[in-house]
This record gives C-alpha cells, structure tokens and sequence, in this order.
C-alpha cells in the first residue's frame, strides 16, 4: 500500500524540471495523424540517407575487425578518427588556418544538445546569469531552468545580437555587483532558431571584446557559447544572398568586405585571439541524420577537461557505432553530398512556404524570410496572444495545425515583459502539399482573430 508522504524525495533539480515543451510539441506531433505540425524541429523525412547509410553501415560491419570495434564501447572523449575529421571540417568551414581546431580539444557528444547541457553543468551554480538571446532556442531555456542560473535577453537585431544592448545589462550588473554572476552568453549564430536570425562576424568579434573588457570586474573567464546547429542549412551560397540584398538595396554591407565574413559565415573561433574564451557546438544530425545523434563541440581548458569528465558520468562516450557511421561519411564524401542535397532540399521547401505566406497570412502579420535554417518568425500585432493557452493557438489545434508559440522562446526576465504575439513555424517535416494546407489553416485562424479588438 503508498503511504502518503508529506515532502517528495525529488532533488531540487527534479523538482524544477517540468516537461519540456519540446517533449510535448513532439509528443503532439507524433500521436495526431491528421496534425499538420509547423512546430518540433523535425528535419525533412524523404531526404534522410537511407541508402548511404546502409551503405556505410555495410562497409563497418563487413569484417568481424572493424564490425567488432563499432560494436563495442570507445572513449569518453570520442572516435579519434572522427575527432580530427570534425576538426578538419570546421576549419574548412570558416577557412582558417590552424591552431583554434585542435582535434584533442574536441568533444563528441550525443548530440549538441548534450554539449549545451554539460557546459550548463560545468559553468553554471543556482542563481548564476547566463545571457541569451530575446528570442531564443527554446530548450535551451528549459536547461537553464532545470540548472538554476537565471537567463537574461539580449535584444536581437536583423543581423543579430544588439552590442548596445548586451554593454547597457553589463554595465548595470557591474553597478549592481552581480557581475561575478555571469558565466557566459549563449549565441544561435547562423539562420537562428527560432527567428532565422544570423550574426555577423563583425558582431561576434564585438561580443567577444565586450564580455573581455568586463571580465577584469567579473574576476573570472566569460565565455561564448557559439551554437553553430543550423550552420550548414544554408540556402544559398554567401556570395549569392549578398548580391541579391544589393539588388534589392536593402542592406548596409559594403561590397569592400568579403562576403565571407560580412554574412556572419566564419564562426567566433576565427576572430583572433578568442580561442580562449568560445566554446563552439555543432551538429551531424541536422545536416545528415536527425536519428543518428552525434555532435561535437570544441571547448578551451580547463572547460574541455571538465565537460569530459562530466561526460564520462553521462554516458562515458557518444555511440561508438554512429561515430564511425559519420567518420565514414565525411571521409567518404557522402556527408557532403547529403549537405548539398538537403540545402536545395530547404531551399525549395523554404519557398513552398514563403508562398504560401504570402498567400494566406493577413497582410498585417510581419514574417522574416531566413536565407538558411528551418524556421520562418511571425510577428502578429501586439494585441493577439499566440501562446499555448491562447486562442489562436487552441482554435489551431483544433484545425489541426501546430506551431510554436514564440512566448517558449523568451527567458524569464524581469527586465520586460515577455512578448507572446509571435510564432515559429518550419518547413523541415511537412511535405510541400502540407505545408500549403498548414499556413492555409493557420492563415484561416488568424484571419478570425484579426478583426477582434481584445482577446
Ligand atoms: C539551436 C539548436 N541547438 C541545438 C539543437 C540540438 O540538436 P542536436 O542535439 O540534434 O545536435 C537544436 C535542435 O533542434 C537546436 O535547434
């Protein structure tokens, strides 16, 4: 028989962790057949490498020598040979040359989301800040929320975090004293989620010399938390949106700087000299398979030291057999031939959308076209909720259409109050007919609501 117990046994922690709206918006999205979801980042279920990763899969266990050491358990810190091709990857990536890629410095992890989740654990103490962006990844925001330090928004701009903003909350810490409170500022840098927002180079280099400068006063290490997740979604090539926003004289950037870094495309472990302080996440599972989850992070010491640690009390090492699944992609060149695939992919699906928008949203809700990633961000006006007990959303539900209110996506910050008039829909799973009916319902539901004053 259960004895009723006056006090729950459940630690602090456990005590602050409700579900997750992730774990509920897939959830919905999973157990409703006739749901059209535009919410939970799903990716694109056509394109996932079926064929290719039989293929590889295939190859590793062809020989009991290389089957056997896929099958058995690896290092904490992850499959050498994966490490030094994610290593080379990165630095490709941003075009660098040497020293801020060291492979003995990069962690994998299951997934990023678990690198988002140590580096919590290994800088974080109950009633620390982390600064965020306002808006951000919203489970990011459960993270902190289970952890205990207290997250507060940097504004954002079109072209990402605003300096001014982020100097003005440090300067009023300092004043305050509660600057030896902050640990680190966490950056969705490219085609943000949820916004689609990207960060220029130009702006990282500036957070990296703000958060130096106040670190002195702080008495400890500030760091940047680069996620990089939707990094390799891009639509089209830097060179290409750059022109095109020339064409259509709708942008500051000059022609003299190379598009490369003026479109945010080099990550915050090239600005020179900041290896020390950025910690930079990224992902496989979006860019090839969702399921297999392996990710990756580089962090500077003694952070690198300690996460492994950590690590080694999560899991004591990522999947050994889906770490020699993406080596073999990468070495092979199928992980690249699944990028320029999903990218043309995205690109089109990202269009479907953008017409359908412009189709059957009221002209008064204000959208942001991304140039990567897998999100549109709407803007009703002020005066409708679009949070999970509004009526937009239920009367959306009940037409079977669901998205992501944009209030998830705010920090509890006392300094404003939080917006709750935008949404966050995606184009990754819906097939293209799905999405024309999705924003055709949603489109409907709006249009009810719109002529209503109040609500
Ligand atoms: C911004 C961001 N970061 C990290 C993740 C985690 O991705 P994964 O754990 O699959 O690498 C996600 C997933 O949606 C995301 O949107």
């Amino acid at each position: 028989m259960l004895i009723e117990m006056k006090n729950s046994a459940l630690s602090q922690i456990g005590q602050r962790t409700p579900e997750p709206p992730i774990s509920w918006l897939m959830q919905t999205a999973l157990t409703r057949p006739r749901l059209i979801s535009l919410a939970a980042g799903f990716t694109d279920n056509p394109s996932l490498p079926v064929a290719e990763t039989r293929a590889v899969l295939n190859q590793i266990l062809r020989s009991p020598k290389t089957g056997q050491s896929a099958l058995q358990y690896g290092s904490t810190a992850g499959d050498p040979a994966l490490r030094r091709l994610t290593a080379q990857h990165l630095q490709k990536l941003d075009g660098a040359h040497g020293e801020n890629y060291p492979p003995e410095r990069l962690l994998i992890t299951s997934g990023s989301q678990q690198l988002l989740y140590m580096t919590a654990e290994a800088l974080c103490d109950e009633g620390d800040i982390v600064f965020v962006e306002d808006p951000t990844y919203f489970v990011y925001l459960s993270i902190l929320q289970s952890r205990g330090p207290r997250a507060r928004g940097v504004r954002l701009e079109r072209d990402g975090l605003d300096l001014a903003h982020l100097e003005k909350i440090l300067t009023s810490l300092k004043r305050s004293g509660e600057l030896r409170r902050v640990k680190l500022l966490y950056l969705v840098s490219y085609f943000q989620n949820p916004t689609g927002v990207t960060t220029s180079f130009e702006k990282k280099r500036g957070i990296l010399k703000l958060l130096k400068q106040f670190e002195r006063a702080a008495g400890h290490p500030i760091y940047l938390l680069e996620d990089a997740a939707y990094r390799e979604l891009r639509f089209e090539t830097v060179a290409a949106v750059c022109d095109r926003r020339f064409s259509d004289g709708m942008t500051n950037i000059r022609r003299s700087q190379t598009a490369a870094t003026s479109y945010g495309e080099k990550s915050a472990l090239a600005v020179p000299g900041a290896a020390e302080r950025v910690i930079y996440a990224g992902t496989f599972t979006k860019p090839f398979a969702t399921g297999a989850r392996v990710g990756y992070g580089i962090l500077p010491e003694p952070l690198f030291t300690t996460t492994r640690h950590i690590k080694g009390n999560h899991d004591f090492g990522t999947a050994n057999l889906l770490q020699q699944l993406l080596a073999r992609a990468l070495a092979s060149g199928a992980y690249a031939k699944q990028v320029a695939r999903l990218q043309k992919r995205y690109a089109h699906k990202a269009r479907v959308m953008k017409l359908a928008l412009e189709k059957h949203f009221p002209s008064a809700v204000e959208w942001w076209e991304p140039a990567g990633g897998l999100y549109f961000w709407a803007r009703l006006p002020k005066h409708i909720p679009t949070g999970v007990k509004s009526k937009v959303f239920q009367t959306a539900l009940k037409n079977d259409v669901l998205y992501v209110p944009g209030e998830l996506c705010y920090a509890d910050d006392p300094a404003r109050r939080k917006p709750n008039h935008e949404i966050r829909i995606s184009f990754g799973n819906a097939s293209e007919a799905e999405i024309r009916e999705g924003i055709k319902r949603l489109g409907n539901v709006l249009k009810k609501f719109y002529d209503l004053p109040n609500l």
